[in-house]
């Protein structure tokens, strides 16, 4: 079991569809320790979808945006393990009117919101467990492609660039500390996040229509692996920094204009996961 005594965090599960939830239970499944994180009335779908996991966990209150819960997280944790090996940020929001084709009329507290919660708080939550963080201890966020604009994703889209480049500052600022970040790039899956993005259908069809295996994406089981195994990856073996594409190879085939063929789902990770490096851009 290759996550034996490892202890992750894994935030964002609200359903048993959560990608974080399919990332806690192969976590559970390969020996690590875990809590969830949750907030606010969530908590309790949370804490429904934590009972379906194969062990009991417990799911402590994080609103990420909130200082005073990011502290709060720290001393639980401090006083719980001591130390931390692996976090999964799983957490996305833009409100209503920065998705769905209205671009052009969002207002710009729409747009600082989505950033704020879907990229911002990657380094706010870093910063809460940095401390925490052991030699050789990794972070991973969840990333949807962000080098081409796709249809009704708009500000959720500019967040998620965002989220790319604050990987990247990440990956710079904690890597003398051998702390490795990450992003897990993944294709349309209906969870509750998604299927609050009006027409997310149109994105989905895109998979159906242009991945090379036609279908919507890879499935939910293999991205939380995939997720689970990069909250903790072997020293020395993985490139920090780069987002990993577990979208079912829909970039190697035409996408809008241009052709480009630079990523193959890697499927030889989870054959080999001491090779987590998978083809960087
Ligand atoms: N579903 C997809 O198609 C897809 C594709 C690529 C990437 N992703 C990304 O995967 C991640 C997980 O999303 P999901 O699809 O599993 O959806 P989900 O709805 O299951 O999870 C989103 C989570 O974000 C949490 N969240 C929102 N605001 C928060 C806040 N202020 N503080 C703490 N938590 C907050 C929610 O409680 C929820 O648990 C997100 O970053 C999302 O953008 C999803």
């Amino acid at each position: 079991m290759i996550l034996e005594g490892k202890r992750l965090v894994i935030t964002g599960v609200i359903t048993k569809d959560s990608i974080a939830w399919h990332a806690a239970s192969r976590a559970l499944g390969e020996g690590a320790s875990v809590v969830l994180t949750s907030f606010g009335r969530a908590r309790r779908m949370t804490g429904r979808a934590a009972a379906r996991l194969s062990a009991e966990v417990d799911v402590l209150e994080l609103d990420v945006n909130k200082p005073d819960d990011l502290s709060a997280l720290t001393e639980s944790l401090r006083s719980r393990w001591g130390g931390v090996d692996g976090v999964l940020h799983a957490i996305a929001f833009a409100p209503e009117d920065a998705l769905g084709g209205r671009f052009m009329t969002t207002p710009p507290e729409s747009a600082s919101a989505a950033f704020q919660t879907s990229a911002f708080s990657f380094k706010a939550l870093a910063a809460a467990v940095e401390p925490l963080m052991a030699d050789g201890s990794s972070l991973v966020g969840m990333d949807f492609d962000a080098t081409v604009a796709w249809p009704i994703y708009d500000w959720m889209g500019v967040a998620k660039a965002a989220l790319e480049s604050v990987s990247r500052y990440l990956a710079r600022d904690l890597g003398p500390r051998r702390i490795r970040v990450n992003l897990v790039s993944a294709g349309p899956l209906g969870t509750v996040a998604a299927r609050g993005i009006p027409g997310f259908e149109q994105l989905a069809d895109l998979w159906r229509v242009q991945a090379p295996t036609r279908s919507a994406s890879c499935c939910p089981t293999w991205r939380g692996a995939s997720a689970a195994r990069s909250c903790t990856s072997t020293a020395g073996s993985t490139p920090s920094g780069h987002p990993r594409s577990r979208n079912a190879g829909h970039r190697v085939l035409w996408v809008g204009s241009s052709l480009r063929v630079w990523w193959i789902a890697g499927w030889p990770i989870e054959r080999s996961p001491a090779c987590a490096g998978c083809s960087a851009r």
